[in-house]
């Protein structure tokens, strides 16, 4: 079964990826987490990025089709969860191409609706575990103990470069004008399954869930 999380930046795509994967042995494709590896590891290709996303803007097409085709033909499992790709058409066009060819196909598209007020709210409060990935917000998922990740122990705690108002309010004109075209391109073709985004993480899962069956 393969699924995309379709959502503005601070929907929950991240943290519903993650409950997907600990639940049913699918694989989280997260485009922002593969490139923020090859950032921290010092390619290329990561130097080349690095400014782009910091300032919000998408990186290019070419790049980040080049990163899922690579996972695509290199991991297998229960199935692939695209987190933050397609993220414009040429994108989603691509992803179709890509499931052709491995014989493959999209089981569904789960937009998150979120309003643009929550979103501000849910970037600006969010760190994560650098050591295991686990998402974390200051005031709707703390950690249970200070500063200590509730998954792995770590007590190394990071927020994001991009997590501010400046660059969060280009990534939201990034999202309007190259990413929500992908719903009604989603919508036509009878695989997009929206849910309300705003409800509580364990009310999103459950909605998750139930669109999953
Ligand atoms: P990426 O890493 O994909 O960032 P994003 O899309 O902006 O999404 P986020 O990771 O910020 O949010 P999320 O929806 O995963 O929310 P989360 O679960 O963390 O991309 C970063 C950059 O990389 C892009 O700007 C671009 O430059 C580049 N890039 C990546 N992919 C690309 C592509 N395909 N093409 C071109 N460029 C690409 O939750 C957020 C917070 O809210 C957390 O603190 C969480 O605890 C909390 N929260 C979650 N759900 C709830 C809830 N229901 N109620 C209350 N709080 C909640």
């Amino acid at each position: 079964m393969n699924i995309i999380l379709l959502g503005p930046p601070g929907a929950g795509k991240g943290t519903q990826a993650r409950h997907l994967v600990d639940t049913r042995d699918m694989i989280q494709l997260s485009t922002g987490d593969m490139l923020r590896a090859a950032r921290t590891s010092g390619t290329e290709m990561g130097q080349k990025v690095a400014e782009i996303m910091d300032s919000g803007k998408l990186v290019t097409d070419e790049i980040v089709i080049g990163l899922i085709e690579e996972q695509l033909t290199t991991q297998s499992g229960s199935g692939f969860i695209f987190d933050g790709f397609p993220r414009t058409l040429a994108q989603a066009d691509a992803l179709a191409a890509l499931l052709t060819k491995l014989g493959q196909s999209l089981h569904t598209v789960i937009e998150i609706r979120v309003d643009d007020e929550a979103l501000v709210q849910r970037i600006s409060g969010r760190f994560t575990c650098g050591d295991c990935g686990e998402v974390y917000h200051d005031k709707t998922k703390p950690t249970s103990v200070d500063g200590k990740c509730d998954n792995c122990g770590s007590t190394n705690m990071v927020r994001r470069a991009d997590d501010n108002a400046d660059s969060l309010r280009t990534r939201l004109m990034e999202y309007y004008k190259k990413t929500s075209p992908l719903i009604g391109y989603y919508y036509a073709k009878g695989d997009l399954r929206p849910l309300n985004g705003l409800a509580d993480i364990s009310e999103v899962t459950a909605s998750v869930e139930a669109i999953l069956g």
